[in-house]
């Protein structure tokens, strides 16, 4: 028997050329890419994509390499993530001592515990904006739902992040704001290398609405600022306790507002585009509908529904799981190569931009049966698959894991609770959906809903 070890092959990688790539990511750029990942059996590929060549990277050990085991060689950094920062600034959704400061700070807030800490108001909060949906509902008038699941994520957020801070008509100004900024990003996303001094589609757009945030949060900061002492258990209460503790710094009001708006940026669009998703699938998939309402009948009634509901809403997890899996909001994950590497066998160079995608690992075959069905099935504790860590990875991984999970496993279960112990709900206008690239996946095409109220009265 030889003992000798043979060298890792270095290769270079498959490379996609400019007229292969281009017009499939014009026409439909998440499909696309979802494709060209599968194509190649999650081997990394190089996009030609003209100016630059980033890579695509989909295999789920290379991923667990990019952003768990060699995370600090691989930093967000580069031309995906200054659109970003453009709304975020560079706390916690950048790299190095700011982020970890950011980190340290804002990780408190979103611990199991703590959430759970803040579930009764929570309920209170969605409960009321699920309501809201009984005037339409009892008019048989559809809705558009993308905007009401955004407009009852952010009563949550404002909720989390301000508490009394903010009159409720100023909070709702905030939604469509962070919409528009989430939406019209998309161009530069798409088209990274062109300088910011050449105008683009959606431009005008974007800093209008980044305006209109600003002039919304910095009023607050600033009240909350000239306070003796801040009470509350909101995000910015928290946040100016901690950064002022460690001194007054020049930037405070500006780190203050970067923290908030991260975590709205963060928060808002995510969870707002899983649950659009939702009703599309439960329209196509009437048996998995049938079962979550059976679930939610024996545990809630009638409701109200409330935070000791949803550790026996388990199917509801479950279809929640395959929901991200299918379509996870965070579907594009860039980082830039920091020091020459070998990433799946591929020498990749310092400065290259990767393009992590977890809307692609998600559809390998080889590590999913029918990766296009949709089937909560996957995930029956009573089954337990045993996958790759890594082949799952909505959330992310690493020091960068989101720091939101508990937060959307508490208030995606609260919202469905709500509107289907309330609601039957059907899509008005059924279609096969598109998924759009933008800061989160979402359809392109609106969803209609139609509700049915169950109880006359309540
Ligand atoms: C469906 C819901 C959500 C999905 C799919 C999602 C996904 C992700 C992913 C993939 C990352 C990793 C980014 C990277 O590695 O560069 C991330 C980071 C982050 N998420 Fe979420 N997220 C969701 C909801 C939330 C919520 C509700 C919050 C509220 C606090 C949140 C806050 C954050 C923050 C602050 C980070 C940056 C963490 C860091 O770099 O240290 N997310 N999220």
């Amino acid at each position: 028997m030889s003992l000798d070890i043979e060298p890792i092959e270095t290769r270079t990688s498959r490379e996609l050329p400019f007229h292969r790539v281009v017009p499939r990511l014009l026409k439909d750029p998440v499909t696309e890419l979802a494709k060209m990942g599968c194509e190649n059996d999650g081997r990394i590929v190089r996009l030609n994509v003209g100016p630059f060549r980033p890579y695509l990277v989909s295999h789920p050990d290379d991923v667990q390499k990019v952003i768990k085991t060699d995370w600090e060689n691989f930093v967000r950094a580069g031309m995906f993530w200054r659109p970003v920062w453009r709304v975020t600034g560079r706390g916690i959704v950048g790299e190095g001592l700011d982020w970890e400061t950011s980190r340290r700070i804002l990780q408190p807030l979103f611990t199991t515990r703590y959430i759970a800490s803040l579930g009764r108001q929570m309920a209170d909060v969605i409960a009321a904006g699920v309501a809201e949906l009984d005037e339409p509902a009892r008019a048989g008038q559809p809705v558009d739902s993308a905007l009401h699941m955004n407009r009852i994520v952010n009563r949550v957020i404002i909720q989390v992040l301000f508490g009394g801070r903010i009159p409720a008509e100023l909070g709702e100004r905030l939604a469509p704001e962070f919409t528009t900024c989430a939406s019209s990003i998309a161009f530069r996303l798409l088209l990274p290398t062109v300088p910011y001094s050449v105008r683009i589609p959606g431009d005008r757009a974007f800093l209008r609405a980044l305006k209109q945030i600003d002039d919304i949060i910095y009023p607050l900061i600033d009240a909350a600022m000239r306070e003796s002492s801040v009470e509350g258990d909101d995000v910015l209460s928290h946040v100016l306790r901690a950064r002022t503790a460690g001194g007054l710094g020049a930037d405070l009001r500006r780190q203050l507002r970067d923290d908030v708006v991260s975590i709205y940026g963060t928060a808002s669009e995510t969870t707002a585009m899983s649950l659009t998703w939702l009703w599309s699938v439960l329209h196509d998939h009437p048996q998995v509908m049938t079962r979550l309402r059976a679930e939610i009948d024996e545990v809630v009634g009638a409701g109200p529904v409330q935070p000791e509901h949803i550790p026996r809403l388990t199917y509801l997890h479950t279809v929640l799981q395959e929901l991200l899996r299918v379509y996870p909001a965070a579907w594009l994950v860039p980082r830039q190569v920091k020091q020459d590497t070998e990433l799946g066998g591929v020498r990749i160079g310092s400065g290259s931009q990767l393009l992590i995608s977890p809307y692609t690992t998600h559809r390998l075959e080889e590590f999913w049966e029918r990766p296009l069905d949709f089937d909560p099935g996957r995930w029956d504790p009573d089954k337990a698959e045993r996958r790759h860590r890594y082949a799952y990875f909505p959330f992310g991984g690493g020091p960068h894991v989101c720091l939101g999970q508990h937060l959307f496993y508490m208030e995606a279960p609260l919202v469905i609770a709500n509107i289907l112990s309330r609601y039957h709900t059907e899509v008005a206008n059924p279609q096969p959906l598109t998924p759009a690239p933008g800061a989160s996946v979402r359809p392109k095409e609106q969803i209609l809903l139609t509700l049915r109220p169950i109880h006359q009265t309540r």
